[in-house]
């Protein structure tokens, strides 16, 4: 299944692999909501139905973004294609539940192909210990798989380890792990996003770190250039 970001799916091998759940890890900026936006538009592109869970973001600001790229979500959601669902954070107990409760079956009575949860980090912030932290994420993979649906969750990464998820778990529950990173030029001038595919379950992709750019129609990676 193709992830609509020119660049990411050659280094995969082609896409990922139907029906597995993805996780985007990185900070603040680096591009994970976009991410997300371009994996559903992809999928809209091809006619199937998606799903867009924000926990972050309000339905009027990722219309607005989505229109800064040149991308009409309120279109295909009132066509009936996407579902945007915002789910409030203050109210995050009851979007945990729900999230576990609904999720299953919104997905298969809407006929959703793909989904997106931006972001599980404030999800699995709600839960009290690291194995109900587990046991919750690693429920929605299961739930998710068991749907039929392709998803991507996004995450933000932990403080102290830029190479891991802040809640350290999803990138064990989830199939694959992809690491969006923006780290300082060799003179400080300037920052440069990198992307990794840390792990893909079932899929032969390449290891190798690239640079990526956010532009006006959405993230491109330079699946052919180095890092300088
Ligand atoms: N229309 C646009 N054209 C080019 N770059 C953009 C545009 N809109 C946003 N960006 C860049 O994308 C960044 C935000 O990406 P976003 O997906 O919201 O990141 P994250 O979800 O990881 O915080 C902005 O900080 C900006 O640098
Ligand atoms: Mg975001």
């Amino acid at each position: 299944m193709q992830t609509g970001i020119s660049g990411l799916d050659d280094m995969l091998g082609g896409g990922i692999p139907r029906g597995s759940v993805v996780a985007v890890l990185g900070s603040f900026g680096t591009g994970k909501t976009t991410a997300g936006m371009q994996f559903i538009l992809k999928g809209l592109g091809e006619g199937e139905k998606c799903i867009f869970i924000s926990l972050e973001e309000d339905e009027t600001s990722l219309t607005r973004n989505a229109s800064s790229f040149g991308w009409d979500l309120a279109a295909h959601a009132s066509k009936g294609a996407l579902a945007l669902v915002r789910l409030e954070p203050t109210d995050a107990k009851t979007s945990v539940e729900r999230i576990r409760s609904e999720l299953p079956g919104f997905i298969r009575e809407f006929g959703a192909s793909r989904v997106v949860i931006d972001s599980v980090s404030l999800l699995s912030m709600l839960y009290d210990t690291p194995a109900e932290k587990r046991g919750g994420l690693f429920t929605l993979c299961r739930l998710i798989r068991e749907s039929g649906a392709s998803a991507l969750l996004t995450s933000e990464i932990s403080e102290n380890n830029p190479g891991a998820s802040r809640d350290g778990m999803v990138e064990y529950t989830a199939d694959g792990v992809i690491l969006l990173r923006s780290v300082d030029s060799s003179d400080e001038s300037e920052q440069q996003l990198t992307i990794r595919v840390v792990k893909m379950r079932g899929a032969a992709h390449s290891r190798r770190i690239r640079p990526y750019s956010i532009t006006g129609s959405g993230i491109v990676v330079h699946s052919g250039a180095e890092l300088f």
